[in-house]
């Protein structure tokens, strides 16, 4: 996809990440409450050992992905977010950001299980993780509050061993 760039992230990013996380679809797909801001996402997921990447179109920031690398006896671990603009929803963004951040996964960290939750009616992100290799490991009943409703989530892990 020629028109896609897939960086780093930088402080300024702030607001614009709050915005995109901000969006109904991308809200409903994730764990993501209303009204975050610019100060949250300041401080959010930005541990010494997380990898943030966002996709970038035409100088607007259309997704991210975050990869949070385990310690100690985990460090051989990490887990995945991942979000795509509503906008720019099933037009391989997703796939690009994946790529990079599971190529990051094995060849730089060396990690050997990387793990992600996701929503059992988010049949979407399941069919594309899937793709990438992540098989199902268990079904959390109730896991997750959707405007009133609890709804299950299901855990997913990609290994390399
Ligand atoms: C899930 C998400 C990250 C996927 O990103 P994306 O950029 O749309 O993904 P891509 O365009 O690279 O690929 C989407 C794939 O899902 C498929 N797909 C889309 N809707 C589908 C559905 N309802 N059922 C099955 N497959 C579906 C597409 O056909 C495509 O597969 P293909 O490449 O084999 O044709 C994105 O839709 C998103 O951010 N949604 C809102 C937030 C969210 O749900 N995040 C995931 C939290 S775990």
């Amino acid at each position: 996809m020629t028109d896609l760039t897939i960086r780093a992230r930088e402080p300024s990013d702030a607001a614009a990440i709050a915005a995109l996380m901000n969006l109904p679809g991308v809200r409903h797909g994730t764990l993501r409450v209303p009204f975050v801001t610019k100060s949250f996402v300041e401080t959010w997921a930005t541990g010494p050992t997380n990898t943030f990447l966002l996709a970038v179109r035409h100088d607007t920031i259309i997704g991210v992905t975050v990869l949070m690398q385990g310690r100690d006896r985990t460090a051989h671990t990490g887990s995945i977010l991942l979000f795509v603009h509503d906008a720019h929803i099933n037009t391989g963004v997703g796939t690009a950001l994946l790529t990079e951040v599971l190529t990051l996964a094995d060849t730089v960290h060396g990690l050997r299980r990387v793990s992600l939750t996701v929503n059992a009616d988010n049949h979407g992100a399941i069919h594309l993780y899937r793709k990438f290799g992540f098989e199902t490991e268990g079904i959390l009943r109730g896991d997750v509050l959707r405007d009133g409703v609890f709804i299950d989530s299901i855990t997913m892990a990609r290994l390399r061993f």
